[in-house]
């Protein structure tokens, strides 16, 4: 039987005709009065962890994990090949693809006979297997694409999975959820669920559910059928067979290594076993694990075994039924079952597999990698939408050929559930930031060549990716120059800028040559330590810039004075004078009791902070009337390295702390106030490694908090976990919101859970939930809101608190299989320094959501600035959009596809009821919204981008409320779009230029 390679060929020949198709048509036959044990043979290769993608890919380090992916998927293609009833599932395209180009055409051909009779079957399907409490919805919607529309080139339908197969994430998303939901899929598969809700589901048989997605879109449109798996994703104990495995194999023959009786017995017992927790006669068996079948024969030639004795035992009136099946051939046997299954609101974070053992850790893990994510998603958008906008000829421009694939895919598997979510080991970690940056190259590139060809300059383009540490070699050396904004969003957009200078006062103009207000600061002290040798600016230039909808402004900048220290009040052309002391600033030394207030301001707010300790202390919304005591400070928690309870220590994954309460960094922050007409600032100094500057602009309705956090010290020897604590007298009687993804807001109870009764065991690690952009707490009347620039850790341990994990540094592993202690090691080996943004706002409650969702979207893609030496375009200004968009409606994507075609999706920010203006239903006229093309039709495809929604006919359940029914589609008429509150609509659009 053992036929491998170019031998399996002939066979397959020969017994071809045997499926009927691909689809739940080729499900292999069930039996339906017995118990049919669905064997499903996978592996799960993870898109990177303790070995890098190409490590993984090759089979490189293979004594520090033995793994090799292109072994796999050779020795699963020859193993099906030889046995027609043999099935494999498959998930994670980023390897597949690599594989496929390695193939030759026979082999191309046999897969491809294989997809097509249902023997291999792709689960999930994305490029890779997403993180759901790091990922924004974006870029898991990117990814997930990315793959589906390969399988779909290479398969055709055969290759769109059905199911989607989320096996491994530490805890699941309800946005992802209703993702999936909206890309067609019928089932999601599980493999992780905090023990708590598992016990209690397997005890009332409720680990299958109809999860409802959204609260905004009408069922079923985000439901999905998801079905917890019994053992994660492994096989039952005794019934390893892989190579990595150390059970025995199937023995049979009459001699005396004779174990086939037990091994089907004991096989026969996990199966009662199992259908016990389960509704249907029909159970589900995952036989595989993280990297397993690179000798795919061990595995299929034993479950071969496996299955045939066991069915050989029906002649003994056995009633079990064994076969080699596919998650989407279970899931259509449920389905037939025609049962009510429990319906699903809440989400499924956090994530613990014991008492004390809270997965809330990788939650903040790496931040640096975790805001070099949340940015490099947001520059996609960008080279997405100028390759769009300026043409093919942005691929081939005078920069060279740009490519926005490099930086897609990077993306794509940065998503993966040990990428973002910070659980790699270190050197996996970089190998994801060259994968990042080798993207941001290419698609510098394709960006400069639209923006030259778009603004018709000649002068060069360049950019600066140190602006965050302050260092841009262009603006530092060149006394005229010119700063390019393009803002990727339907509105208009206004945009502090800060670059680095040499000069002492500059006139900066606008798009019309109107002078522009600005102000050079000298470079903070902290700003200059963190930047350390990589520039050498004495001062920044500030001032605010603007863009147009999907455009770009230019702005000019040409020096007055040379360097030599910062200017002196009066004012320049295009400047407004000071309000203070010679240099912009002033200094209040710690602890002086100073009878004029720390106060910074504008039209929208007032800021106060506490003379005495030189922390934040209360805040005034000047437009609203309303003010709050705020105070602010940095708290760390020591990282429990295990105790009396319990060994677990505090790691990439888990979060225990040793005590509930954390250490004040310092119980006051050394001050200094800047204040001028561009920019009020107050400088906080906590500690040698821990800083914040609060900010306010005129025009900015928030208060932007910028955090400097690292190296944390451990020479103590104790760990690290940083917040951010914010403390105020609101009634919040345990409840604080977080949002899913990006985009749903759910509430959150200290102590609880929403579908049972909480026994908690870890009072702040098990209160913690994934940050992916805001966090906030409310009474009747005002609500706080804090938004962060990357994904973190949040809670509310205290009534009236909240707080986010800003760093973490630790010296134990916590025994996930990491190995490593997150230890980063930064510049120099010593220790991650990182900068970030907090976003704070206090609003009337009833209104909040209109000052955050726009703001956070703004923050997930933000504008990007380009710097052209000289005069830069010829256009000073331009916009892809004749109007923005209504206030509600958020351009997600625009891409090329093919001649005189588009991909866009387009998004209603607000979910049903959150605001009394803007949660209405919004119509767009998508004709004539462009300035350079009209549309003149529209097919509306399935969230994925791959399928036309008119195809999909997605399975119906029924739940305790009855079989929700999908609404015709009417064919989408581009003069009216209309969108429904939380809408995501996706289409491909053919242009007439
Ligand atoms: C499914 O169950 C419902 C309600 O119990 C019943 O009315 C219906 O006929 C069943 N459908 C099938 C195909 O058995
Ligand atoms: C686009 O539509 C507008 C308004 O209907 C029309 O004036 C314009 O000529 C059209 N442009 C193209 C290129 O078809
Ligand atoms: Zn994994």
């Amino acid at each position: 039987m053992a036929v491998p390679g170019a031998a399996a060929l002939p066979l397959l020949l020969l017994l071809s005709g045997t499926a009927a198709g691909c689809g739940y048509e080729s499900c292999p036959p069930t039996r339906p009065d017995m118990l049919n044990v669905h064997l499903v043979p996978h592996t799960h290769d993870d898109v990177g962890w303790l070995k890098t993608v190409d490590q993984y890919y090759y089979g490189v380090r293979n004594q520090e994990q033995h793994a090799g992916v292109q072994y796999i998927l050779d020795s699963v293609v020859a193993q099906l090949a030889a046995e027609p009833s043999r099935r494999f599932v498959y998930a994670e395209v980023a390897f597949l693809a690599r594989w496929w180009q390695q193939q030759g055409e026979p082999t191309r051909r046999l897969v491809r006979r294989l997809v097509q009779e249902g023997r291999l079957e792709f689960v999930g399907g994305g490029w890779c297997m997403s993180d759901e409490a790091a990922s924004h919805y974006g870029g898991l919607v990117e990814q997930q694409a990315l793959g589906r529309a390969l399988l779909r080139r290479l398969f055709g339908p055969c290759g769109t999975p059905r199911v989607a197969w989320q096996i491994d994430p530490f805890g699941h998303a309800r946005e992802a959820a209703a993702a999936f939901a909206q890309m067609g899929y019928d089932g999601l598969f599980l493999g992780r669920v905090d023990h708590q809700d598992k016990w209690r589901r397997l005890q009332r048989r409720e680990l299958e559910m109809v999860w409802r997605g959204s609260d905004s879109l009408e069922p079923p449109r985000a439901d999905i059928f998801t079905g917890i798996l019994p053992n994660m994703y492994n096989p039952p104990p005794g019934l390893c067979w892989d190579q990595l495995c150390s059970d025995p194999p199937v023995v049979d023959g009459d001699g005396p290594e004779r174990n086939v009786d037990e091994v089907v017995t004991s096989f026969l017992q996990a199966a009662a076993a199992q259908a016990r927790q389960y509704r249907t006669n029909h159970i589900l068996m995952t036989m595989g694990s993280d990297f397993h079948y690179e000798n795919a024969h061990l595995w299929f030639k034993n479950l071969d075994k496996l299955i045939a004795h066991t069915n050989a035992r029906q002649a003994n009136g056995s009633r079990v039924h064994a076969l080699y099946s596919t998650p989407s051939c279970y899931l259509r046997e449920l389905h037939r079952a025609n049962l009510t299954w429990p319906l699903k609101t809440d989400d499924f974070f956090p994530y613990s597999d014991g008492p004390h053992q809270f997965w809330t850790g990788y939650f903040s893990s790496r931040p640096a990698l975790k805001g070099y994510e949340r940015l490099s998603s947001g520059f996609l958008q960008v080279c997405n939408q100028l390759e769009a906008l300026a043409g093919p000829s942005a691929r081939a421009g005078p920069y060279g050929p740009g490519d926005s694939s490099v930086l897609r895919e990077a993306v794509a598997v940065a998503q993966h559930h040990d990428a973002v979510a910070g659980t790699e080991r270190q050197h996996v970690a970089n190998d994801y930031a060259r994968q990042l940056a080798k993207g941001w190259d290419s698609c510098q590139v394709l960006v400069a060549n639209a923006l030259s060809l778009l603004g018709d300059t000649k002068d060069p383009l360049v950019f600066c990716n140190g602006l965050n540490v302050s260092v841009c070699p262009l603006s530092e050396a060149t006394p005229q120059f010119t700063v390019i904004l393009y803002n990727p969003l339907a509105r208009a957009v206004s945009w502090p800028l800060r670059l680095p200078v040499s000069g002492a006062s500059y006139a900066v103009s606008d798009p019309q040559g109107r002078p522009v207000a600005s102000q050079v600061l000298p470079v903070s002290p902290v700003t200059r330590r963190l930047r350390g040798g990589a520039g050498g600016a004495p001062g920044e230039l500030l001032f605010q810039a603007w863009a147009p909808p999907v455009g770009f402004s230019a702005f000019g900048v040409r020096q007055l004075r040379p360097g030599g220290g910062p200017d002196p009040p009066g004012g320049q052309q295009g400047q407004q004078g000071h309000q203070d002391t010679p240099g912009g600033h002033q200094d209040t030394p710690r602890g002086q009791q100073d009878s004029e207030e720390l106060q910074i301001e504008n039209e929208h707010l007032r800021v106060l902070a506490d003379p005495g300790s030189g922390l934040l202390r209360e805040i005034h919304n000047l437009r609203h009337g309303l003010s709050l005591p705020v105070s602010q400070s940095f708290y760390w928690y020591n990282a429990s390295t295990g105790d009396g309870q319990s060994p677990q220590a505090s790691g990439a994954y888990i979060f225990r702390p040793n005590a509930s309460a954390p250490f004040p960094v310092s119980e006051r922050a050394a001050t200094r106030l800047v204040k001028t007409a561009v920019v009020q600032e107050l400088h906080q100094i906590f500690s040698p490694w821990c800083s914040q500057v609060l900010r306010l602009r005129p025009g900015q309705p928030y208060l932007e908090l910028e955090w400097t956090v690292g190296p944390l010290p451990v020479g103590d020897g104790l760990g690290k976990e940083v917040v951010s604590r914010f403390r105020t007298p609101l009634r919040t009687a345990g409840r604080f919101y977080t949002d899913s993804n990006g985009r749903q807001v759910l509430e959150r109870r200290r102590d609880h859970r929403p579908t049972w009764n909480l026994s908690q065991s870890e009072p702040v690690a098990g209160n913690y939930y994934p940050v992916n952009t805001r966090i906030f707490i409310r009474d009747q009347k005002v609500q706080l809101t804090v938004l962060t620039d990357r994904s973190q850790g949040g809670s509310s341990v205290l009534d009236g608190s909240l707080e986010l994990m800003v760093h973490r540094r630790l010296l134990r592993d916590d025994g996930r299989g990491l190995g490593e202690a997150l230890d980063e090691p930064g510049v120099a080996g010593r220790g991650l320094a990182v900068r970030g943004r907090h976003l704070v706002l206090l609003d009337p409650a009833a209104t909040a959501a209109e000052g955050h969702r726009p703001l956070a979207q703004e923050m997930a893609t933000p504008p990007q600035v380009v710097l052209a030496a000289g005069a830069g375009p010829r256009l000073r200004q331009w916009s892809g959009l004749r109007r923005a968009l209504p206030p509600n409606v958020h351009l997600l994507s625009l891409e090329p596809r093919g001649a005189g075609a588009l991909l866009l999706r387009l998004e209603h920010l607000y979910g049903l009821g959150e605001s009394r203006n803007r949660s209405t239903p919004v119509s767009v006229d998508l004709t004539t919204l462009f300035s350079s093309f009209n549309i003149t039709s529209l097919e509306e495809l399935a969230l994925g981008g791959d399928v036309p929604l008119q195809g999909v006919s997605r399975l119906l359940w029924r739940t305790p409320s009855g079989t929700p029914k999908p609404r015709p589609e009417p064919r989408p008429d581009p003069r009216r779009v209309r969108l429904e509150p939380m809408e995501i609509r996706t289409f491909l659009a053919s242009l007439r230029h």
